[in-house]
């Protein structure tokens, strides 16, 4: 088993980032539901109260923040640790989604990208694992995507925030599983939320969000490092991971058509 199970989450203080909409909004319900005390963090601090308001108001801890600003990040763990006293678990979703393709390849895009999937994530790392390594304990769950398996059409540069994340975590989880952190990857394949209903090409084995949360919590309850589903379409994803670049590139154009 490579991380302690989470079966029981009464109780637990978990910091969500991107409670806001789609699987972070679904999986901070679900946590509330089972007892958990969630502080929820997003820009949308209206959705953040609402959350609170219409599940739990004492169990939830609405902070409203860029976490693409790691003083905002910092403000807001305190304000945690000081209502509650440390924390548990950090649920990093925050994520945004742009397809970018060679030829419509704009820098503020591609910064925007990096910003919030990427050196987000990092800050945000930065501001809980003093916490978490001086309590000794703790647990960390990093949203990529199947996306950052391999290179896809579209995602020129929303798959490499997502490729440096399942890196990022695997190092991490080298560092912190010795020191009784957990360390989780959730890799979703398509779930459909604001992210994705953008999306203009059909979408393959597409889950709600509350179905994503759900294998969210199953995952962090197994002991697996890796979570990702739906199996049945992130199987075939492992699969392509394995083919050699000639066989790739031929099949995925095919696919996709694009
Ligand atoms: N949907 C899919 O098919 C899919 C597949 C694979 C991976 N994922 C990943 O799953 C995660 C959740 O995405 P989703 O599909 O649920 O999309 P979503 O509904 O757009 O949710 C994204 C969340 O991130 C928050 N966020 C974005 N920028 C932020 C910022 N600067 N500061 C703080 N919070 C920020 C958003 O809140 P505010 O806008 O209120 O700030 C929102 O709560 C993302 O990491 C995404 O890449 C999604």
């Amino acid at each position: 088993m490579l991380n302690a199970p989470i079966r029981d989450w009464k109780g637990r203080r978990v910091w969500l980032i991107g409670a806001s909409s789609g699987i972070g909004h679904a999986l901070a319900k679900a946590l509330i539901a089972r007892g958990a005390k969630v502080a929820v963090s997003a820009r949308n601090g209206a959705a953040l109260h609402e959350l609170a308001a219409t599940t739990r108001p004492a169990n939830v801890l609405p902070l409203p923040l860029d976490a693409t600003r790691v003083d905002q990040l910092e403000a807001a763990l305190r304000e945690m640790t000081d209502a509650w006293g440390g924390i548990d678990v950090a649920l990093l979703l925050q994520g945004t989604h742009e397809p970018v393709r060679a030829w419509t390849l704009d820098s503020a895009v591609a910064h925007r990208l990096v910003d919030t999937n990427l050196l987000s994530v990092i800050d945000a790392l930065s501001v809980v694992l003093p916490t978490m390594l001086r309590q000794g304990s703790g647990g960390i769950a990093i949203c990529s995507s199947v996306a950052g398996y391999r290179g896809l059409p579209t995602s020129l540069v929303y798959g490499a925030t997502k490729a440096a994340l399942i890196n990022l975590a695997e190092t991490l989880y080298m560092d912190l599983s010795p020191r009784g952190i957990g360390v989780w990857i959730v890799n979703p394949g398509f779930v459909k939320t604001p992210l994705t209903d953008r999306n203009e090409f059909p979408m393959p084995a597409l889950i709600s969000a509350e179905e994503a949360a759900g294998h969210i919590l199953d995952g962090l309850a197994s002991g697996r490092f890796e979570i990702h589903f739906p199996k049945r379409f992130t199987r075939w994803m492992k699969l392509l991971r394995l083919l050699p670049y000639g066989l790739y590139f031929r099949l995925v154009r095919r696919f996709t058509g694009l």
